[in-house]
């Protein structure tokens, strides 16, 4: 049998019927950047998000890039972030001038941890951006508590976690809040292997502030407004109506596609508690840290429940011996892969911050051990069991 990662071929078959025409309509059109489909998409998406305002861009990189020139953050300022994340996100403070400060994660959910923070905070502080790793939310409460002490900005990088939900107890009663409406500014990616992907690169940021909106529209195109006229310096960050064209058809279907990922992650769970291999130590689950917080308190987070608390962009266990175990099951036609094999502080690049192996203990942890399994929508529940046996077959051998 073979479970590759991710399999796009599956999910284009289900809605082949849908793009097509959709890509002939802006053929037909001709008008292939921004334009209507591009605002259309904007609209839905920042609806989607709770947002009242959404900016379509040529990536998920320059999402978080722009945010950041729209608060004119650069040389001298420091960007708080996690050293546990895809380069990007780290990559947009260094592309301003300013210095990423990295902050550990938490061990269950691999998210920037609240409580080492603060003491991280300078007068030369600017922003923190808390990434929502794997398609769970950070936990927001306290980053936005600080964040409003301290007069940072909190720019959300949503990459991996468009739709994913976190459960507020702030205003009480609890409230549930989409990932990007938390912030001052919400960064989604558009890469073809996201939850909403698209046919090639770009991005969108969600905000509800109408002149960060305004803003982040001028500096997607070079800064000019009026057309020809430039008051500051942006650069070219466009979304093209291909993309957006795509990415309206795939939106309608992206809520059953997060039940069919949840649904294989509760049937993941189950077979491997069955399976003895978390007893025994050798498989850690990934957890639902907003589901198990809050379940009696909103009374909706079976796996099923209309609470998204985590979207599985990513399945990702922690293992023991886990580069044999890649291999092994490579061996068995499984893909896997490791998000990331190397964290931030300890990149070859970043060496002139000055961290060094043991700075970001958790992290370089999870580095080692964690492992992301097949979970997209379309995956069968014999491949399931087929993945759950391999793991279970290396271990016992
Ligand atoms: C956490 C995170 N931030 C930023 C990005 C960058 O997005 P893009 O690849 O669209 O530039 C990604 C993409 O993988 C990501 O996972």
């Amino acid at each position: 049998m073979k479970v590759p990662l991710l399999d796009l071929k599956a999910q284009y078959e289900t809605i082949r019927e849908e793009i097509v025409p959709a890509l002939q309509g802006v053929l037909e059109s001709q008008y292939f950047i921004l334009g209507p489909e591009v605002a259309g998409l904007e609209g839905k998406v920042a609806a989607y998000s709770q947002c009242s305002h959404g900016i379509g861009v040529s990536s998920g990189s320059d999402a978080l890039l722009i945010c950041l020139m729209a608060e004119d953050i650069g040389p001298g300022d420091e960007v708080i972030t996690t050293p546990y994340t895809f380069f990007a996100t780290a990559g947009a403070i260094v592309r301003t001038g300013a210095r990423p400060v990295f902050v550990d994660v938490q061990p269950d959910t691999y998210n920037i941890a609240p409580d080492l923070i603060e003491e991280q905070v300078t007068p030369k502080t600017r922003a923190i951006i808390p990434v929502h790793l794997y398609g769970q939310c950070a936990d927001m409460d306290p980053i936005l508590e600080i964040a409003k002490k301290r007069d940072l900005v909190v720019i959300e990088d949503a990459a991996q976690a468009i739709g994913s939900e976190y459960v507020s107890p702030i205003p009480s009663p609890s409230k549930i809040c989409r990932v990007g409406s938390m912030g001052d500014y919400g960064c989604f990616s558009f890469f073809p292997s996201k939850n909403l992907g698209g046919f090639g690169d770009g991005g969108m940021v969600v905000t509800n502030d109408p002149d960060r909106a305004e803003r982040l529209k001028i500096l997607r195109v070079h800064g000019s407004k009026p057309k020809y006229y430039h008051s500051f310096v942006g650069g070219n960050f466009r979304l093209d109506a291909i993309q957006a064209a795509v990415l309206s058809v795939k939106l309608r279907h992206l809520d059953t596609w997060t039940a069919k990922r949840r649904e294989n992650a509760a049937r993941y769970d189950e077979a491997f508690k069955s399976s003895g291999l978390v007893d025994k130590g050798f498989v850690t689950l990934p957890k639902s840290v907003w589901r198990e917080a809050f379940a009696e308190d909103l009374g909706v987070q079976d796996s099923k429940g209309a609470c998204h608390d985590h979207i599985y962009n990513q399945y990702v266990i922690n293992t023991t011996r886990r580069d044999e175990l890649k291999a092994h099951l490579l061996e068995k036609g499984i893909g896997t892969e490791i998000y990331y094999p190397v964290p931030l502080h300890l990149q070859e690049c970043f060496a002139n911050l000055g961290y060094s192996s043991g700075s970001f203990p958790v992290s370089e942890e999870a580095a080692k051990r964690t492992l992301a399994l097949p979970i997209y929508p379309e995956l069968t529940s014999e491949q399931q069991a087929y993945v759950v046996d391999s793991i279970d077959e290396y271990f016992l051998k």
